[in-house]
C-alpha cells in the first residue's frame, strides 16, 4: 500500500532511494552532475530513472526503467547516450524510446515535480507520449 502524497493533486509517489528515504529535490540537484541518469523507487516500487539536464535542472519526466520485452531493469550507458538492456540488447535513447528491439514498446513515462515539502514527485503520465505522438501504453 502507497499513501498518497499530501502534495499536488494527491495522485504523487514520492521517489525514494535505496534505503527508501525521501529524495529532496534540492539535494538531490546539488550533488548530482548534469547528464545523470539516477536509478530511484518510484511509483508501485518500480525503478525509476531521474534524468539530470545538461544545465543541471531536473527534468520533468521520469522513465520506468524495466525493459518492455522480459521485464529486465535496463541500465544507462553514459558511452553510447542510451539505455541498453543486458537481457536480449533492446536500445532506448536518452528519452526512453525503442529505438532497437526485441523491445516492443518505449519505456513508460511519469511526470516527475515536487511535492511542498521539498521531495521529488512522481505524476501518473496519462497524456500524449511526446516520444511516438501517441496514446500512452502504460494507462
Ligand atoms: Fe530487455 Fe529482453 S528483457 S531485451
Amino acid at each position: 500500500f502507497y499513501p498518497p502524497s499530501r502534495g499536488g493533486s494527491g495522485t504523487g509517489t514520492v521517489a525514494r532511494d535505496v534505503f527508501g528515504r525521501e529524495i529532496k529535490k534540492k539535494e538531490f540537484l546539488e550533488t548530482r552532475k548534469p547528464g545523470t541518469h539516477e536509478l530511484v523507487q518510484g511509483p508501485k516500487g518500480d525503478p525509476y530513472y531521474l534524468i539530470v539536464s545538461e544545465d543541471g535542472q531536473l527534468d520533468s519526466y521520469g522513465l520506468n526503467a524495466v525493459c518492455t520485452h522480459l521485464g529486465c531493469v535496463v541500465p544507462w550507458n553514459s558511452g553510447q547516450n542510451k539505455f541498453i538492456c543486458p537481457c536480449h540488447g533492446s536500445q532506448y535513447d536518452r528519452t526512453g524510446k525503442v529505438v532497437r528491439g526485441p523491445a516492443p514498446l518505449s519505456l513508460a513515462l511519469a511526470h516527475v515535480d515536487e511535492d511542498e515539502d521539498g521531495n521529488i514527485l512522481f505524476k501518473p503520465w496519462k497524456e500524449t507520449d511526446f516520444r511516438t505522438n501517441s496514446d500512452p501504453w502504460w494507462k
